[in-house]
Formats: structure tokens, sequence, C-alpha cells
């Protein structure tokens, strides 16, 4: 697709105007607001992700102060865990009404960065280490919302992976993991759900700012992928205007002034942009205008608390079972027909539900966890002790307080998690440590009380050596307004848990993929890892996590078998059935991994392929099917510069996480053989390995006649020689070439290797 031949680029709607009225177009009116052109209404936007975070306009400049309530469902970092886009899906649809109550026409969401790191600091707002996690989840968000008449705002495009010197520093990656890892997220939203607008991100991509990276932003993200929409500056990210609208960036936010305006009529005017760019960005903005004007519904409103139960909804389905230890015989959880219980820990009262930064919402409700643990377990007695101060400080009554409640209890939920100041948008965690204050009291509380169940709360992993003794463990995240209900309900067992991780919990930090190069040196940071984040690196070296990517416990168990394959032209179909073996209704999620052994690229072990999950009652039975689409297994080849789904025979794992895959199978694929063109350059085995080249090659080189023949038995190549030889240039070997005319076998070699190529 070209500039400007996307249905929303409006450039009837732009044709009247003046250079500097279309110029005008392309920066806010104000922090919200794009501006009114002519007959072009403005475009009200606002944040995102998990809630609309709308401000008034007028007493806020930085827009950073508060905001009007709203639900505020659970961030990425829980809503990933559902593994569930239906779900997503439906939250999505919930934000776009929200918005149309409140006249936004576009929200500033989703984030489907990858987590290179678990101390990004923005680890909150992003789903998971795994591309196919982020961008399945963004685009049912989008396609959610979008469904509603509100559009999205995909960000942050592209390779913002962490905070620290977030406008400057340049991730510099090479183009397999850029493309496979990184971008691969941001592709499958674009083609799946074609966002309104893009958020383009404040850092530099090998060294070019994203603002003015004509390389994403034009020819990736509208060449490549068929983009349609608008890009967007991530607030602030704009340096050099005149060089942006030049590289394909539509708008700038937020307002300057009318600064950059006329800049970029002055560069029209000395020759230095081209009209055209001005004109497409205008016409974008115009079209986007148009399509935000033509879906808003004024009248609309929004049922609060139909809200506050889908934020409930998606909050317990986010909670993952990390560990359910047996004491005294039986798992630990549910709690259901306990007499006692202690809950232990400020968060219990005082909850942490979503991460700092642009992103908080002023929530309609907020579900306080030791309410919902009274309110469902009525027949228990139920004790609280804060244990830890808001303040960090440790606190030694605190400790003991909780220690004699924890004690006196039949059981112990002890809530622990990271704290506002720790996790932000802005700045990075320097280490995976809960506070000291929360580790001692952890220490004490679990001497005294070993019936504790802990409640994690957190955006990314937390070191969790300090839990070994622990029994019973929920990985709560951060799970939005509602996140208290779900809390209690998993507990005392309303809800049977059945989230998963999407992002590996590493025994320690020293472990992690980017530990060597996070978050990097005067402004770069170079992705050295490449493509081996999150699982891929800890499965390529055989290292023990603490719970690995996809893990999950239910309080029921599963039966997955008869595992069969089914390939067509744009992928395969792995079947399972799976059976509820255990005594109540449960959540299975049912994960496919693929890997292919002996491939001629550097690959990671395995691979999530697809997953689907399934509700069975106890005792029954369901056939599921997953679906592995072929774009999910191509590699990108820097030689050709494009996907290729390597031909071969492909090892299919399922099972519940990726660690724990107890069926496997294997699948051909015909795939795409790539065909370099044959040079001098190009080594005797590969030459041999051509059909036509390899057919001519002992003529026009008899030299090569023992390498040619099958199983090089001639008396003079040994197969360790016939290796040796087959390692080096075509080329190069002329000077190994017996015969009285060298210049002729030249000629014959290169005669031959472009008969080759011609063939290809
Ligand atoms: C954040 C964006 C956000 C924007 C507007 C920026 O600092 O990176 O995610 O949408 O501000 O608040």
């Amino acid at each position: 697709m070209g500039p400007t031949d996307s249905p929303h680029t409006d450039l009837a709607a732009i044709s009247g105007l003046t250079l500097e009225e279309k110029a005008s177009l392309g920066s806010g009116a104000s922090f919200w607001r794009t501006k009114a052109v002519g007959d072009i209404p403005d475009v009200v936007v606002s944040d995102g992700p998990h809630g609309l975070r709308k401000q008034e306009e007028k007493g806020d400049h930085l827009g950073m102060g508060g905001s009007l309530p709203a639900t505020c469902f659970p961030p990425a970092a829980g809503l990933g865990q559902t593994w569930d886009t239906d779900l997503v899906h439906r939250v999505g649809e919930a934000l776009g009404d929200e918005c149309q109550a409140a006249g936004v026409h576009v929200l500033l969401g989703p984030g489907v960065n990858i987590k290179r790191s678990p101390l990004g600091g923005r680890s909150f707002e992003y789903y998971s280490e795994d591309p196919l996690i982020s961008g399945s989840m963004g685009a049912a968000w989008i396609n959610g919302i979008q469904s509603r008449g509100v559009g999205a705002s995909l960000k942050h495009f592209a390779l913002n992976n962490q905070e620290d010197d977030r406008m400057r520093s340049s991730s510099d990656v090479d183009p397999r993991p850029m493309r496979e890892i990184y971008l691969r997220a941001f592709e499958r939203a674009v083609r799946d759900s074609q966002p309104w607008t893009v958020m383009c991100s404040y850092n530099r991509v090998n060294g070019v700012l994203v603002s003015q990276n004509a390389f994403l932003l034009a020819e990736v993200l509208v060449g490549e992928w068929d983009y349609e929409g608008l890009v967007v500056s991530d607030w602030g990210a704009v340096a050099d205007r005149p060089a942006s609208t030049g590289a394909g960036l539509d708008l700038q936010m937020p307002a300057d002034g009318g600064l950059s305006d006329a800049a970029v009529v002055d560069a029209v005017k000395a020759g230095e942009l081209d009209e055209a760019a001005v004109d497409r960005a205008a016409a974008r903005v115009a079209g986007l205008a148009a399509r935000a004007h033509a879906a808003a519904r004024p009248d609309a409103t929004f049922d609060v608390d139909a809200h506050h139960e889908l934020a409930r909804e998606a909050a317990a389905r986010s909670i993952v079972l990390l560990r359910n230890d047996a004491v005294d015989g039986a798992p630990l959880l549910p709690l259901a027909g306990t007499g006692s219980i202690a809950v232990v820990g400020e968060q219990a009262r005082t909850p942490r539900f979503q991460g700092g930064g642009s992103s908080h919402v002023n929530p309609t409700r907020l579900d306080v966890p030791l309410d919902e643990v009274v309110a469902a377990a009525p027949g228990a007695q139920v004790t609280f002790a804060a244990g830890w101060a808001a303040s960090m400080e440790p606190d030694q009554a605190l400790v003991d307080e909780a220690v004699a409640a924890a004690s006196a209890a039949d059981v112990c939920v002890l809530f622990l998690g990271l704290t506002d100041g720790i996790e932000s948008e802005g700045y990075d965690r320097t280490d995976l440590s809960l506070p000291a204050d929360q580790l001692a009291l952890l220490a004490a509380v679990t001497a005294a009380q070993p019936r504790t169940v802990v409640v994690l709360t957190h955006g990314s992993v937390v070191d969790v050596a300090p839990l070994a003794g622990v029994p019973a463990i929920l990985d709560a995240a951060l799970l939005g307004q509602g996140g208290g209900k779900a809390i209690a309900d998993v507990l005392l067992g309303a809800v049977n848990p059945s989230g998963r991780l999407t992002e590996t919990v590493p025994l320690r930090l020293a472990d992690t993929p980017a530990y060597l190069c996070f978050p990097g040196e005067h402004s770069h940071v170079r992705y050295g890892e490449g493509l081996f984040v999150g699982m891929r690196w800890y499965d390529a070296r055989e290292m023990e996590v603490a719970f690995p990517f996809g893990h999950g416990l239910s309080y029921t168990t599963f039966r997955t078998e008869g595992l069969s394959l089914a390939a067509d032209d744009a992928g395969l179909t792995a079947t399972v059935t799976v059976t509820n073996t255990g005594d109540r209704a449960g959540r299975e999620v049912v994960q496919a991994y693929v890997g292919l052994p002996g491939s001629a690229y550097q690959r990671a072990v395995r691979t999530l392929g697809g997953f689907a999950s399934v509700d069975l009652e106890a005792g029954a039975s369901a056939t599921v099917e997953i679906r592995i689409e072929n774009r999910d297994l191509e590699v990108w080849d820097p030689r050709v510069d494009h996907f290729v789904l390597e031909p071969g025979a492909y090892s299919v794992w399922v099972g519940a996480s990726s660690r724990d895959l107890p069926l496997e199978g294997s699948v051909e694929l015909a795939g795409e053989t790539v065909l370099l063109p044959l040079t001098l350059e190009s080594t005797l085995k590969e030459v041999l390995a051509d059909p036509v080249a390899g057919a001519g090659i002992t003529d026009a080189l008899p030299f090569a006649k023992g390498m040619a023949e099958s199983g090089n038995d001639d008396a003079s190549l040994g197969a360790d020689m016939a290796e040796m030889m087959g390692a080096i240039p075509v080329g190069r070997l002329l000077g190994f070439a017996p015969g009285s005319d060298p210049a002729a076998v030249k000629q014959g070699l290169v005669d031959l290797l472009e008969k080759a190529n011609a063939a290809h």
C-alpha cells in the first residue's frame, strides 16, 4: 500500500487547505486534543490502556493529574495471564463504551512491547516476553474497542523495552530478533486488527529516533504490513518535526504552541520537505477525524456495575496458582471450610492494583481483599495484621503483631508485593527482590505458621527464592479494581484458578537473558541476547527456572492425550482430547510449542505456536483444536530480507506449560527453500547442493569429482578432506585446479554458475 491510498487517508478533506492549515493539522491543539481546521473536527484522545484516564484539559498541562472515574481493568501484566483472547476482546468492548460515554475518540493502548528484562519499569503495561501472546492479546483488545467505534493506539512502536534513558537510548538490534521477537507482536496486531492509530515510541532504533525512522514508520508499517491508519508520536517523542513528517509520522502530540507547524511550513518552502508528505499527514488526521466522528455516540452511557463485574471476572482469570503443596495430607488451597484465617500484609487492606505513570486510572470502585475474604468466608473468623508499613520502614511491632495473628489462626494468607515506588513508568527496577521489610515478615510468619499462603502483587517477576518453603502461592500480578474479590474467590474456591504465566520466573536476576546488556550505557543498549528472549533463553541454555513460561495450576487435574497433527497451506492444527480428571469444574489452557530440529537457522529449541482453552466439568472430556499459523513459524532471513518458512519435519509438543509437554508429534512442512545466487564465493558444498550447478561441477572443475561421488570414497579424497574442501569457495579452488588453461576453467565455472542462477 502506498502512503496515501489507504481508505482512511482523506485527501479530499484537505484539498482546499493552505500549506499552513495542513501543517497545523499535524500537531495537537492541547495535551489530549487534535486541532479542528476548516471542516475537519478535532479528535479527543486519552490514556489507556487498562482503563480510561480522561482528564479535564484546563487544569493540567503535564497530563499527569487526576482523572474522571473509570473502570480499572487488570493491567496487561494481569490480563495477559488469562490467555483468553475472547475475554480481552470483551474488556476492549467495555473500554470502548466508556470512551463513547466520555466523548473520547481514541484510547491510547494497547502496549505490546516485549518484556525483554523483568527489570523494565513499565513491564506491568505489557503482556508477555513472548510475541505470540503479546500480539494476540493486543489484536483482541483492539478489535474489541474498535468494534465500539473507538480507535486504539498500538504502542510503543517499537523496541521500547526499558524506561532508562527512554527518550534518547538507541535499541541496537540485529534483523532477526527485531523481526522475529520485537516487531512480530506489532505486525500481528496491525495485520489482524488495523488499529486506527499507531504510537511511535520515544527511543532510537539502531541509531535513528523512531519518530523520524522511515524504515519503521513507512517501509515496514505501511509498505510491508499494509497499515491503513495514522501514526501519532508518543508525547514528546518528536525532536525534528519536518524530519518526522518526511519519515511517515502524521501527528505530533501534545501541543507545542505551533512551533513545529511553522518548522514544517519553512521546510517545505525551503525545498527540504516534500509537500506531499505534509498532505499525507494532514489527510490521515482528517481520515481519523472522519471515522471518529462518524462512529461517535454522544448520548452513550455505560453500566458501571456490569463493568465492575467484568473487571472482577478478568481479574479472577488473571490469577496464576503457582504452587499448591499438600500440608497435612491435602493441598493447602482452597481454604473453604477453614475455621480461622489470619490475613496479613498492608496490601490486603490497601491494595496495589495498577502501576504508576500515564496509565494510572481513577477506579469507579475498589474491591479490598481483606473485606472480600471476610465476605467470602462467612463461617470463618478472620483477623488482620498489617505486618509491614506502607513507608517500607522495618517495624518490629508490626511483625510481632502479624506473627501472633498468624500463629493463632488455622491458616495465614500473607500479602506481599512490589510497591508503587518500585515499579513505574519512567524508570527501571535494579533488582528482583521484594522489599526487605516484607522479607523479614515472611520469614517470621512462615516460621510461626507453616500453613501460609502467599498472595504476590507485582507487574513483572520477583525473586521467589525466599518463598521456597511456602506451600501455596497465588500470583496476583496487578488485577485492577476487581482484584480484591477475585483473590478472595480463588482463595476460598469459588473460582478455580486458570491463569498461566506469560513471563518465565527465573531463579535469579543473573540468569535473565538481558542481564549483561540491560539497560546499556551512554544511550545505547545492545540486544546481545539476540533471539533468545524469555523462555527461548532458558530452554536453549538448559537452565532451571523457578516457574516456567505457561505454568499455572488448578484445583482440579487434567489429562491431555491423543495428539494428532494436520497441515494445510496456512499452518497446522493440533488436536487433542482433554479430560478433567479431578473433582471440580475447571479450565485448562492447552499450549502447543513448535521447534525444528536440525534447522539451518539459529533457532530456539521451541516457541509457542498456539494455545486454546476449554472449560470442563469434573470427569468431562472435550476435543480441543489448537491452531498454529505458518507465519509464527517463519524465520526472518536477512540474506533475502523476508520471512521464510523453512522446509522440514517440525516437532510439535502439547501440554500445560513450556516445561510440561507430555505429547509430541512431528509434521512435515513443504516451506520454501531459499536459493541464493551462486557466485565464485559460494562454497563447493553449496554448489554441489544446487541441482544444476551440482550436476555440472565435475565437468567445470574436474577436481570436484571426489566431492560429488557419494560417500567420498575416492581414494584420493577421504571424508575428512572432502569436508574440508567443501567449505572452500569455488572461485578459490581454481588455484588448486590442475589443467593447462586456468582462464578457460574459470570461464567454464562462471558459465555454470550463471546457468544455475538462471534456473532458480
Ligand atoms: C507514555 C504514553 C502515553 C502518553 C500520554 C507517554 O509518556 O509513554 O504511553 O500514552 O505519555 O500520556
